[in-house]
């Protein structure tokens, strides 16, 4: 082993002259599932930037390669060990320059499988769970001494208390809108998920540590901010007072954030979407006319095997009473296809729901059987290619009704945050109040205003606008 690889500058030396560290870290992290590990993957870039550790884009400089990793469906568990066999050949390849080189496995499948990951892929250093990783910079000290760290507790102290805070720099190479996450896991149990068991049950972020964070994101060029949870419409917390508030409250206590210019969240649950809630879609023009509200499947008799715990006529219920607090929202859902016991009948019913919604964008996937979740257990399997049928079946319909959403835009005049440098020089893209992707005619210099501009064109995957009248700054 070249051992002064692995000795971080003394700490007075790395701040007066950065650049002559012999030996800043890099660190690639890969990210795979939700938009919760997106966030997660920053906050563990924050943890290891503590260290020393700047984050790298390209695998072939890193020191320490960590894989961001999802547990949702049997495919997402299995890319991270086909990762880890590439990740063992580089290893060997470092080893014989004599370069250190460490692989970490982090998030659901680390929380899922633990020790076994290390038992597969013995050129694993650490495993690190969602509730453990400010714990990372030590895990990974243990594991220079030569330790294999597994540690997958669920934390007792808050790991947002213990993160150390994003350098302003940093938020700012990463963009206008920002994740920021509220509330982490699910008590709901439906029976195709393995969430409950990888996040834990639900634990809310107290309200004013979300605020800070929220106006420290905005503070460094950040319009708009996502708020996350995997159920992020239970987040429950209290004001000053003792009294209970909920996400409603939380929305239009950031609203009179100075600067800040839209909100979302995602994903909610139809059963935490309360009336306060819906009110605020109404009142708060800072909420964004978009809402994420899975349903999975339009079969009452599904829709109890799965303990989703609604009816599909209650869910109808609910999105027309949203629609009638603010009619331009657009709907977005998430479908699972073929879960055990479906048959035709239901899997039209399925279909139907989705004609009376109308969605202008969906999610949809074939059932994967999640050991140790209750519907592996369940009888009647539906076959792999009647899945495939009925999956492609209702992609279609979903993505028509995303294309007729689309078109019903054109010679619509809307305000557009601008985010990035289109593909073409000239050209930036902006989001759409419906989260859209929107290419215009503008400066990168523009990058963060908000536009206005009329909707001309669609393409496949985004929509064409030209700018209409001078700046309009909210
Ligand atoms: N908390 C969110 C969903 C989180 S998982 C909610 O309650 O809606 C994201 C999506 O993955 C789910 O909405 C579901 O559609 C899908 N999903 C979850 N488990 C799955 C499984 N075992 N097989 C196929 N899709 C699954
Ligand atoms: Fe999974 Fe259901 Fe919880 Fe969503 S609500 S995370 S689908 S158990
Ligand atoms: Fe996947 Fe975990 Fe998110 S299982 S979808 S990364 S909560």
């Amino acid at each position: 082993m070249n051992e002064h690889v692995s000795i971080p500058a003394p700490a007075n030396e790395a701040a007066h002259c950065p650049d002559s560290r012999p030996n800043t870290r890099k660190v690639f992290i890969k990210t795979y599932g939700c938009q919760m590990n997106v966030y997660d993957s920053t906050r563990m870039g924050d943890a290891l930037a503590g260290e020393g550790y700047v984050t790298t884009e390209d695998m072939g400089e890193a020191d320490l390669v960590l894989l961001n990793t999802c547990h949702i469906r049997e495919k997402a568990a299995e890319k991270v060990y086909s990762a880890l066999g590439r990740l063992r050949d580089m290893k060997k390849e470092r080893a014989a320059e004599g370069r250190e080189f460490m692989i970490g496995v982090a998030g659901c499948v680390a929380q899922a499988e633990g020790e076994e990951i290390i038992r597969r892929a013995p050129a694993v250093d650490v495993v690190i769970g969602p509730q453990t990783y400010h714990r990372l910079p030590d895990a990974l000290k243990k594991a220079r001494n030569g330790e294999r760290v597994v540690d997958t507790e669920y934390a007792v102290e808050d790991k947002f208390e213990h993160l150390p805070a994003t350098e302003k720099k940093v938020i700012r190479s990463r963009g206008v809108t920002s994740f920021l996450t509220v509330q982490e896991g699910c008590d709901k149990f439906c029976t195709f998920c393995v969430v409950p068991y990888t996040r834990g049950s639900e634990v809310s972020r107290p309200i004013g540590q979300i605020i800070d964070e929220a106006k420290r994101l905005v503070d460094a060029g950040v319009r708009e901010i996502t708020l996350l949870g995997q159920n992020v419409n239970a987040w429950a917390s209290e004001d000053g007072k003792g009294n209970a508030i909920g996400l409603a409250d939380l929305l239009y206590r950031l609203a009179d954030v100075p600067g800040l210019a839209r909100l979302r969240y995602t994903t909610s649950h139809p059963r935490d979407m309360d009336d306060r809630l819906i009110n605020a879609h109404r009142d708060l023009r800072i909420l964004m006319p978009y809402l994420h509200l899975p349903v999975q499947a339009g079969s009452d008799r599904i829709l109890k095997a799965m303990n989703r715990r609604h009816t599909g006529a209650e869910y109808l219920a609910l999105i027309e009473r949203i629609r009638s607090a603010r009619p331009d929202i657009a709907m977005s859902g998430d479908f699972i296809v073929g879960f055990p016991g479906e048959t035709d009948q239901d899997f039209e019913d399925t279909l139907r729901m989705v004609e009376e919604v109308n969605y202008a964008s969906a999610f949809s996937f074939k059932y994967s059987s999640r050991p140790g979740t209750p519907g592996a257990d369940l009888p009647d399997h539906v076959a792999e290619e009647v899945k495939t049928e009925r999956l492609e079946r209702l992609q279609a319909l979903l993505l028509k009704q995303q294309a007729d959403f689309a078109t019903s835009c054109v010679g619509k005049t809307i305000d557009l945050l601008l985010e990035k440098p289109g593909r073409m020089p000239g050209q930036v893209i902006g989001r759409s109040p419906w989260l859209q992707s929107v290419n215009v005619d503008a400066k990168t210099s523009q990058i963060g205003e908000i536009i206005s501009v009329r909707i001309i064109g669609t393409g496949p995957n985004s929509l064409f606008a030209e700018p209409v009248e001078s700046l309009i700054e909210v």
